[in-house]
């Protein structure tokens, strides 16, 4: 039975460059586990694929909070990466090239397309008047301008928007305007800037977005809406700023949405040069690579509108797909630093007391993803619920009573008979359905099946009843086991791009690299090791104290 299609178009996949001022935590991880499920389900296949990202390290934020750490961004953003690439190496997020937007690579692409967008006349200038602080000689943006709500009159609320009645308003509007840096009263200032004429791309945004595949129906309309009403978009900021300067200006800089979604033609690039290969292969305008982009649903925005503007333009090739994910909330509720729910990647990992703690998370966040934009909710219990009842006693449980039958009485060694033909059938339906599923990103789907495969593995060794057979039926206790023990390794190749850290004990079992097409029960007279505890249970306890700070 054929498993999967083969793609042969080659196929990247990025998820969204994570800022460099900022660490890690559970929100990044929901998308980075997304993407990482879903480029292992396709590796296996045998397809070619690549999975990019870089740190997101230009913008006004950045420099400031290297200013008031009296390092330069640069040490900053070196501090960064080193923290992001550590941890996400500890929830196993195999990127082929995690590279970073402050390189000469970037740089040479930003001016490249910028060039282009100038030529095609698509750059207006106009003069702005923004706050700017005579103190701190800069101009301010919006979050760091603070006030009193124009509406509600509450004190103390950002630029642009008042957390108390959640009113949002133009930071001139706001009463009482104060540097957030100094407390000093800003003056406003005039100021030129370059802008993205968006309305002459209308056609090709509409065309572009009716695409099928572009983003999920579930955010059509709203997507729509913007592409109707296109505004045109500042694209340069003023000094001081740490970024890359706009050609033939004096003191303008690319804003840091600009240049942030080059990281990935940057990446690529970096990637192909430490391969030798063209990077044309992805990026050309009509290159058949694949290209899927995987966000949040807060920055859609610069997904689906200015970054298709900037590629067309330059001549590259637009995104196939836009993969958009929701939010992530601990308990309900958002994550909050003081109710201690806004959870980083790293204390996670210390906190919760279990050698398989990332890799349970992992599998926690696949088991509830969909492929819509609707948010998921981490709950405690719940993950300690689906640990246990999926991973520990389901699946877990079934491989180690095979293996440890196997240990007992055939010294390890998958017996020399033929497989049970209904068995086989059965898992070959399911493990195709989890292929399907997970290259659809659908992964509660692909677990929901995982689970139906070592439920009926489990039920096959209880009905059949092996430690009775040893005694009385020889031949069929064979046959039982060796369709058994092939269960183990399906179940084992099904996992893996899921947690594959724990696909790895029966990789080692089986001295076995898993890829799909593993999912056979061709193993006959194979020893293979003894039995090792596959998943050791999640108790309470082991997760005490991750909600405190
Ligand atoms: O929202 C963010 O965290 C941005 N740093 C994402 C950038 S994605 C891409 F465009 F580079
Ligand atoms: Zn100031």
């Amino acid at each position: 039975m054929e498993l999967y299609k083969k793609k042969n178009k080659p196929l990247l996949v990025t998820m969204a460059l994570p800022y460099a001022n900022g660490s890690i935590h559970l929100g990044h991880l929901v998308e980075a586990v997304i993407a990482d499920v879903f480029v292992r389900a396709q590796k296996m296949t045998g397809r070619d694929t690549i999975y990019i990202c870089a740190d997101d390290t230009h913008g006004t934020p950045i420099q400031i909070s290297a200013m008031k750490q009296n390092i330069t961004p640069e040490q900053l953003i070196s501090k960064a990466f080193d923290e992001h690439t550590r941890d996400y190496a500890i929830y196993g997020i195999g990127f082929d090239k995690y590279y970073t937007t402050n390189s000469e690579e970037n740089r040479i692409w930003m001016e490249k397309i910028y060039g282009e967008l100038q030529k095609n006349s698509m750059i207006n200038k106009k003069t702005l008047q923004q706050f700017y602080c005579e103190h701190d000689k800069r101009f301010l943006p919006d979050r760091f301008v603070k006030g009193d709500c124009p509406k509600c009159g509450a004190q103390n609320q950002y630029g642009d928007n008042c957390e108390v009645c959640g009113a949002s308003y133009n930071s001139e509007d706001i009463k009482n305007p104060k540097c957030s840096l100094c407390e000093k009263e800003p003056i406003l200032k005039d100021s030129e800037h370059f802008f993205v004429d968006m309305k002459k791309e209308k056609d090709f945004l509409e065309k572009y977005l009716a695409q099928s595949d572009v983003i999920q129906d579930d955010i059509k309309v709203f997507v729509n809406n913007w592409a109707s009403d296109l505004q045109e978009r500042c694209i340069s900021r003023d000094e001081p700023y740490f970024g890359f300067k706009i050609p033939d200006t004096k003191d303008k800089y690319f804003y840091v949405w600009l240049d942030a979604p080059v990281g990935y033609i940057s990446s690529t690039q970096k990637y192909c040069d430490e391969k030798g290969i063209d990077v044309n292969k992805y990026w050309n305008e009509n290159s058949d690579c694949e290209i899927v982009h995987i966000i949040g649903k807060d920055i859609v925005y610069f997904h689906a509108l200015l970054w298709p503007v900037m590629l067309k333009n330059a001549k590259i090739k637009t995104p196939d797909s836009l993969f958009i994910h929701g939010f992530l909330t601990v308990e309900g509720e958002k994550m909050s630093k003081s109710r201690g729910t806004f959870i980083l990647a790293n204390d996670f990992a210390k906190k919760v007391n279990h050698s398989f703690a990332a890799q349970y998370l992992r599998f926690y966040f696949a088991s509830k993803l969909t492929p819509t934009v609707s948010d998921l909710d981490f709950s405690m219990d719940e993950f300690i619920n689906v640990i246990n009842s999926t991973l520990v006693n389901n699946i877990g449980n079934f491989c180690n009573r095979t293996s440890t039958f196997l240990d007992r009485f055939f010294e390890s060694v998958i017996p020399d008979a033929e497989c049970d033909k209904e068995i086989e059938r059965q898992s070959l339906e399911f493990t195709k359905k989890i292929i399907e599923f997970l290259l659809q990103r659908n992964f509660r789907a692909a677990i929901d099946e995982i689970r139906n495969l070592g439920s009926m593995a489990n039920k096959y060794f209880q009905d059949e009843k092996p430690w009775e057979l040893v005694k009385t039926d020889l031949e069929r206790a064979k046959k039982v086991m060796a369709t058994c023990a092939n269960l183990i390794a399906v179940l084992g190749v099904n996992i893996k791009p899921i947690v594959p850290e724990i696909a790895k004990t029966l990789e080692e079992q089986f001295s076995e690299n898993f890829v799909w097409d593993n999912a056979n029960f061709n193993r006959r007279n194979k020893k293979i090791a003894p039995a090792k505890k596959l998943a050791l249970p999640l108790e309470k306890e082991m997760l005490d104290g991750l909600y405190e700070g």
